[in-house]
């Protein structure tokens, strides 16, 4: 198993090797966690620090539990509650950390670049992007990438429709550039502010009609409006978002029978997604967060270049 990466910030560092290698290492550790005694010592010794200056409910609680899973040293870090409230800059507060000898430090960033510029000046320790600004969020796409061959068999031709404000989303990015690596096809589609045609640069067909996008699709998944990274108000109200944009059992009708219905959380019920299509059967929400530990324990594994059996 060759994976050669110190840090992991984007989806655009991995070969589609790479990503498989990432995905077979993720299903193998998924067992672990239907065990009674869900622990193994693959990490044991290492420290793994999560750095969040963001809210997050999944990503953080997810590397958390992985860690501890991997017998792994884990702790968190709130900005809201660090001295980065007394004005401490993002590097002296890393290399604060540091002095500590953390082996692996997560970190999620509202500034596109910021676990980048950490791994440009942090000596002996990885970074794992847990999302930054508007830029990329790898360990969410490869947890919908697990989740889309688990259920799909592979990507080789799968016609993948992400939906909502592209625009801001570091998912859409990050699931665009992995899933296109992996040979599918990827469709856009939102109002036109929020669905830039330059996506159609990075591989994307672009749609500002979801019915469109949807027709004859493998996979739907929905996006929610994130307004805490709009600077202007993009669309004219909440409720023809919902109307035009929103998934609903009849558009959803237009996708292939046994489409999968997708979306990272946390989910708007009545604006991008109604409740029967967010519960309903072709939905997969929740096996999404079920591979997030898997992919993390894989990622934590792999970075920190342990090499031996998992079970120690
Ligand atoms: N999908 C995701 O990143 O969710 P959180 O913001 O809760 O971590």
């Amino acid at each position: 198993m060759a994976f050669n990466h110190d840090h992991i910030l984007d989806m655009k560092q991995f070969s589609a090797e790479d990503i498989t290698t990432i995905l077979d290492t993720a299903d193998s550790f998924k067992e672990i966690s239907q065990r009674e005694i869900k622990k193994v010592p693959a990490l044991r010794g290492k420290t793994v620090v999560n750095l969040f200056f963001e809210a997050s409910t999944r990503t953080r609680t997810s590397f958390e539990v992985a860690a501890k899973r991997l017998s792994a040293d884990g702790l968190n870090i709130a900005a809201s509650t660090s001295a980065v409230v007394k004005g401490e800059t993002l590097e002296d507060t890393a290399q604060n950390i540091l002095a500590m000898k953390p082996n692996i430090i997560v970190m999620r960033h509202g500034h596109s670049g910021a676990p980048h510029y950490l791994a440009e000046r942090l000596e002996g320790v990885s970074i794992l992007n847990a999302g930054d600004g508007c830029h990329e969020h790898p360990s969410q796409a490869l947890l919908d990438m697990m989740t889309i061959r688990e259920k799909l068999g592979g990507f080789e031709g799968l016609k993948v429709t992400i939906i909502g404000d592209i625009a801001h989303s570091r998912v859409a990015r990050s699931n665009l550039i992995g899933l296109k690596t992996m040979g599918a096809e990827v469709r856009l589609a939102g109002p036109g502010t929020m669905v830039p045609r330059e996506f159609e640069q990075l591989g994307a067909k672009v749609h500002h009609k979801i019915e469109d996008a949807i027709d004859g699709s493998d996979v739907v998944m929905m996006l929610r409006i994130q307004r805490e990274r709009q600077g202007k108000t993009l669309i004219p109200s909440t409720r023809e978002f919902a109307r035009y944009y929103g998934l609903n059992p009849v558009k959803l009708k237009l996708a292939k029978p046994n489409a999968l219905v997708m979306h990272p959380g946390p989910m708007n019920r009545g604006v991008e997604i109604s409740s029967s299509v967010a519960d309903g059967e072709q939905n997969v929400i929740l096996e999404q967060v079920e591979n997030g530990v898997a992919v993390r324990m894989a990622l934590l594994y792999l970075v920190s270049g342990a090499d031996g059996s998992i079970d120690g």
